[in-house]
């Protein structure tokens, strides 16, 4: 019994040892957004034909094909950046100009030869360098913003902040990190710095106190005070105009006055009141003028 255990564990193992090397075969690539990749496949002697299925990560599959007797090529739906490369004395090879994140997924080489098919895989993963950006909000607070990174950047900052990044996600599988400085203590430092680590390069940089809100807030009160004081003088200068309009309605009467002309012996008597009864007068007088016999109302433009 306890030989056919053993013999049953032993091809148990061998078995997980074939699956192990035919998994050794794939190979992970990992490349960044806008490089050049070349793949190549080993070679046996006597290749016959030579064929790439890429099966993309979103999107339909994409075949090359190359036939060393004829030295033929053949490709079914591959984008133009994905074509053979040719150099002398060596075996062609898949090169991918400008990867982008489409290019994403696993590429199969098969060859062909007299001693039978042989398959190499490889994974490409690409990379996103995030946009990265230090600044400050308008409560004054720092905030750092990794765009568009893929895997997403993780951000942290010195010294430590007390809030959680967040995280957006767009459709091309990249990711916008935002993470705003909120102080965990009340230890006073000038200065910020925001790390950004990434696959694609890590990065820090540092930022001087930002406006504070205060400053702000000064900011704001001096506009207000601006305006209230242009308010003020435009008010002011309509006050001086409209009692201008007046003295000047005051000087017309040489035209109007003598028709009323007893009235003006009680002005020694008492000079305020009779100065209002005459503006009165006067605007009495132009008004009977104006209906009786149609004379121009804008007796003042001509001063
Ligand atoms: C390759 O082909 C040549 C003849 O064309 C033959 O002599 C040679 O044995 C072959 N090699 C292999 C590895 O099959
Ligand atoms: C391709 O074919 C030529 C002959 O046409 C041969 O000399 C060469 O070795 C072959 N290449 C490979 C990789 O087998
Ligand atoms: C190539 O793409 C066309 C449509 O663009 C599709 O109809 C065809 O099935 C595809 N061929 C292969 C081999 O995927
Ligand atoms: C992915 O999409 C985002 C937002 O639409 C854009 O800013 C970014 O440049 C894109 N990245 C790539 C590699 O296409
Ligand atoms: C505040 O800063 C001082 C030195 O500047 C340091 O000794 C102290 O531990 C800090 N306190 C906190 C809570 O970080
Ligand atoms: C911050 O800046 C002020 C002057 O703006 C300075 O007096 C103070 O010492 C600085 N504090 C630190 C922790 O650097
Ligand atoms: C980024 O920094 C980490 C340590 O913080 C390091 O392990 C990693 O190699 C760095 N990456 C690059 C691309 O420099």
């Amino acid at each position: 019994m306890k030989i056919v255990q053993k013999t049953v564990s032993v091809f148990v193992l061998l078995a997980i040892t074939m699956v192990v090397r035919l998994a050794g075969d794939n190979t992970v690539l990992v490349t960044t957004v806008g490089d050049s990749s070349v793949l190549t496949c080993p070679i046996k002697e006597n290749t016959t034909m030579l064929t790439w299925t890429i099966n993309f990560k979103a999107g339909g599959p994409c075949t090359l094909v190359y036939r060393n007797d004829t030295k033929m090529t053949h490709r079914t739906n591959c984008s133009d950046n994905i074509d053979w490369k040719f150099r002398a004395g060596l075996a062609p090879a898949l090169e991918i100009q400008h990867v982008g994140i489409a290019q994403e997924g696993t590429y199969s080489c098969e060859v062909a030869s007299r001693d039978g098919n042989f398959r190499t895989t490889y994974h490409l993963t690409v990379l996103a360098p995030p946009r990265l950006r230090l600044f400050c909000d308008e409560r004054g607070s720092p905030v750092c913003e990794a765009a568009a990174g893929k895997p997403p950047a993780q951000l942290s900052w010195v010294p430590e902040s007390c809030s959680r990044a967040e995280e957006k996600y767009h459709d091309n599988g990249t990711v916008t990190v935002l993470s705003k400085f909120t102080a965990c203590s009340t230890n006073g430092t000038n200065v910020t710095t925001c790390m950004v680590s990434h696959p694609a390069g890590n990065w820090s940089q540092s930022i001087a106190s930002c406006p504070s809100e205060k400053t702000n807030f000064l900011l704001y009160a001096c506009i207000i005070a601006c305006v209230l004081v242009i308010i003020t003088l435009l008010a002011v200068i309509y006050y001086f105009k409209l009692r201008s309009d007046r003295l000047c309605h005051k000087t017309k009467p040489p035209e109007i006055g003598p028709i009323h002309s007893q009235q003006d012996d009680t002005m020694e008597v008492e000079p305020y009141t009779t100065f209002v009864q005459k503006e009165n007068v006067i605007y009495n007088s132009v008004l009977d003028l104006t209906v009786g016999q149609n004379l121009p109302q804008e007796l003042c433009r001509e001063t």
